[in-house]
């Protein structure tokens, strides 16, 4: 793990938003992973400013997103879906038909789940996944558990996730309790992986990744350990405990 330590968020962000450029430059179909979370919205806004200002393209760029909640629609104000249009693919020229947010409201969601691993495969791989991560060391909605799925697959959320995301819901009870997760194995496919932690409230999680070098289905993130190239780009709070 490559770690790169910035003094503040706007650094972290611009420091990331850098790093997608240069890819993006480099190859103009890049298949993104994406994450959702307050992390990586101080990215997205350094994207757009690289869109509108230098004329960044993003017409063939494929996106695919990490998770979503069960029971909401990509209308619903809290869903995945509803945040990525808003806060990137609204104001970017992608071509929403590439972009890929689990759906939510999906039939049969087992199947879909599969589905959306094949999705990714039929795009050729993930270039370059975004992470966050919970407090709780969740990547995309991967709890701490005994086992976890290597592919993407319907996942209850924790206690702790729930009251962490409760904040963009007007109550706790709104929070919805299950999601759809790309799995262990889809996100640890991907070819380049850039994990962000910023803030005090990640200092715990990100001296237990960084300091410890042991992996555990207890600590989702720890899986990373095991990946070739991932850079983790955190700022001084979520580094220094
Ligand atoms: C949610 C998302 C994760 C994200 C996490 C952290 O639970 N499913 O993908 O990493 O929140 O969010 P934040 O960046 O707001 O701390």
């Amino acid at each position: 793990m490559k770690v790169i330590v910035e003094k503040n968020y706007d650094e972290l962000s611009k420091r990331a938003a850098s790093l997608l450029e240069e890819e993006i430059r480099n190859n103009p179909e890049l298949v993104l992973g994406l994450a959702t979370g307050s992390t990586p919205v101080g990215t997205y806004e350094e994207l757009i400013r690289a869109h509108r200002e230098r004329g960044l393209d993003f017409s063939k760029v494929s996106t695919f997103n990490l998770d979503e909640y069960i029971g909401l629609d990509g209308e619903h104000p809290n869903s995945y879906r509803y945040f990525m249009n808003e806060k990137l693919f609204d104001h970017i020229n992608i071509n929403k038909e590439k972009t890929y947010v689990p759906n939510g409201k999906a039939q049969n969601p087992i199947d879909y789940c599969a589905e959306y691993d094949g999705d990714i495969e039929r795009a050729g791989g993930i270039d370059i996944q975004i992470l966050g991560i919970g407090t709780n060391g969740h990547i995309a909605f991967n709890e701490p558990a005994d086992e976890l799925s290597v592919g993407t697959s319907v996942v209850q959320l924790t206690k702790s996730t729930i009251e962490d995301n409760s904040r963009f819901f007007d109550s706790m009870d709104e929070v919805p309790k299950t999601a759809i997760s790309m799995g262990i194995g889809s996100i640890l496919k991907a070819r380049k992986i850039i994990l962000l932690a910023s803030g005090k409230n990640k200092a715990p999680i990100m001296q237990k990744l960084l300091k410890e070098n042991v992996i555990s289905t207890k600590l989702p993130a720890s899986l990373l350990l095991l990946h070739p190239d991932v850079t983790v780009i955190v700022d001084e709070d979520a580094y220094n405990i």
